[in-house]
């Protein structure tokens, strides 16, 4: 199916239990609902949600620092049966917009150094390796840190 029937919005609390869900659909660390629910009303964060009809299939989480030209890409995530159709760069540019909008002139991120998916996205949006970080993740797995000026 064509992304082009998808809709992104700002994360509600309603949006909730889909975006757990999302979340349980990729190993790794995962977010409790209070974290959620606490990113939902913070200043300092942006979650935007990608909708199919009214069903949350994919989501992004940015951080931003106060006095900081520099944004953080936290979370990055689309439904196991929506991958593959451009929603993940979508969300993606997205984000970059936002980020854009608040006066931030580079986006950052980590990512698993085996997550080859992830890291072509990235690649392909712009996204250059600066720095690795061993054993970042719970299970030991190194991290790429990417970024890419805005
Ligand atoms: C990474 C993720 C968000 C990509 O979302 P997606 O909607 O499938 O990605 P897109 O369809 O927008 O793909 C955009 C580009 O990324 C690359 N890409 C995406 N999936 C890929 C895959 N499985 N293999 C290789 N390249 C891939 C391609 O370059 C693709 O462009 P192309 O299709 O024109 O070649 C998705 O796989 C996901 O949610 N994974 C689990 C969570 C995760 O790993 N998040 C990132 C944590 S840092």
């Amino acid at each position: 199916m064509p992304h082009n029937d998808i809709t992104l919005r700002a994360a509600r609390a309603s949006d909730l239990p889909a975006l757990l869900a999302l979340e349980a659909q990729f190993p790794g660390d995962r977010m409790s609902a209070r974290q959620f629910r606490r990113h939902l009303c913070s200043a300092s964060a942006r979650m935007q949600v990608a909708l199919r009809g009214d069903t949350p299939i994919g989501a992004s989480l940015l951080f931003f620092r106060a006095g900081s030209g520099s944004v953080r890409l936290y979370s990055l995530i689309v439904a196991a049966s929506a991958r593959g159709q451009g929603i993940g760069a979508r969300l993606l540019a997205d984000a970059e917009q936002a980020a854009r909008d608040r006066g931030c002139r580079c986006m950052r991120l980590e990512v698993r150094v085996d997550n080859a998916a992830a890291i072509a996205l990235y690649q392909r949006a712009g996204y250059i390796r600066f720095d690795e970080a061993p054993g970042y993740y719970h299970d030991g797995v190194a991290a790429l840190r990417m970024q890419r000026e805005l």
